[in-house]
């Protein structure tokens, strides 16, 4: 069967492959893949920058954001053949740490972990590909081929859950206004998040009109298309940081009300360094019992929130996000990172 596959640490090795059907010990469910999203972190994989074969092996297949459908389930796996299916992408380590142990793989605390595509286990950009049934999640028919945004929205699901529990430190908390930077997928699927909590959604991005202004308009947020600097009086209570840019990073710190809340979700590349007053900043934080976390993964419980958001969201405005759907044959243009690309899909059918 064919699989794009990617020598890791080496740029530019991603190429379509002839590879041996997935043996049964991956998982007793054999899907059959019916898309693959792509994200940045694929493109840091074939940049050479991220990214690790299974142990004994040279190559890794590629690809974290699945949808498929059920060819082969075993009686009582709790799947049938034709369900529509995402792998979950983490796998807890094999010690397994308090967190791994306890379903938390997300959370995990000796970085042992691996994942599909990504880190020491074969991916899902494969014609087929095998799931363990506890590491499959059944995606509701009622989404059809949008079941291919399930992985990235439940990275924001993760997001919007530990903001929520960050926030329970205060009981009088009650947040009203949230700043989302960066209108990727992610960026746009938290402001969807955030309209779906009825808080005043703000979105930084800096084209001022184009697909992306007009999704951000249609979802009813409020768009600023000025550097992050300026947005000194808007005072948000919540800032979900998406762009992956260290100036807006470095920018958002800080730049919330007080008990506000600032989540960074882009995994940006080391060797950037800022001038910062870092006095300012500690004695605001401090003053205002500001937060600032990381959030990375997402366990099982945050694929069925994302389920639920996505069920519950405009199916019309969730398409849009989709930008390109390219055959696997075509998988370079799906690499490709152009103005306007908003998720780029390989799609299996067609
Ligand atoms: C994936 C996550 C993964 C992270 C770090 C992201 O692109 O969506 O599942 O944990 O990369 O490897």
């Amino acid at each position: 069967m064919h699989a794009l596959t990617v020598l890791p640490g080496v740029a530019n090795s991603a190429r379509l492959d002839e590879v041996p059907e997935p043996p049964p010990e991956q998982g007793a469910l054999l899907v059959r893949a019916l898309a693959l999203g792509v994200c940045g972190t694929d493109r840091e994989i074939i940049a050479g920058e991220y990214g690790a074969a299974p142990p004994g092996e040279e190559r890794l297949i590629l690809g974290h954001e699945s949808f498929g459908e059920v060819e082969e389930a075993p009686r009582g796996s709790g799947f049938k053949p034709g369900d529509r299916v995402v792998g979950i992408v983490r796998r807890p380590d094999p010690v397994p740490c308090p967190a791994c142990a306890s379903g938390n793989w997300d959370m995990c605390r000796n970085g042992r972990y691996t994942e599909r595509g990504i880190k020491e286990l074969h991916g899902f950009g494969a014609e087929r590909f095998r799931l363990e049934p506890d590491f499959a999640i059944r995606v509701d028919p009622a989404l059809g081929a949008l079941g291919i945004l399930l992985e990235p929205a439940s990275i924001v699901a993760k997001a919007w859950d530990h903001i929520e529990r960050i926030g329970r430190r205060s009981p009088s908390w009650l947040p009203r206004k949230v700043l989302v930077t960066g209108t990727g997928p992610i960026g746009l699927l938290a402001a969807m998040m955030g309209m779906q909590r009825r808080l005043e959604v703000h979105v930084l991005d800096r084209h001022k009109s184009g697909p992306k202004s007009a999704l951000i308009a249609d979802l009813g947020a409020k768009h600023h298309a000025i550097p992050v600097g300026e947005l000194a009086d808007l005072a948000p209570d919540i800032v979900i940081e998406c762009t992956g840019s260290w100036q807006v990073v470095r920018d958002v710190l800080g730049l919330t009300a007080p008990d506000g809340i600032v989540c960074l979700t882009s995994v940006t590349a080391p060797g950037h360094k800022a001038e910062i007053d870092i006095g300012g900043l500690n004695r605001k934080m401090v003053l205002g019992n500001e937060a600032v976390f990381g959030t990375v993964n997402a366990n099982r419980g945050h694929y069925q929130m994302a389920a639920e958001a996505l069920i519950r969201a405009d199916s019309k405005w969730l398409s849009r996000l989709i930008t390109r759907r390219v055959p696997l044959a075509n998988w370079q243009d799906a690499l490709d990172h152009r103005p306007g690309d908003i998720k780029s899909v390989i799609d299996f059918t067609l």
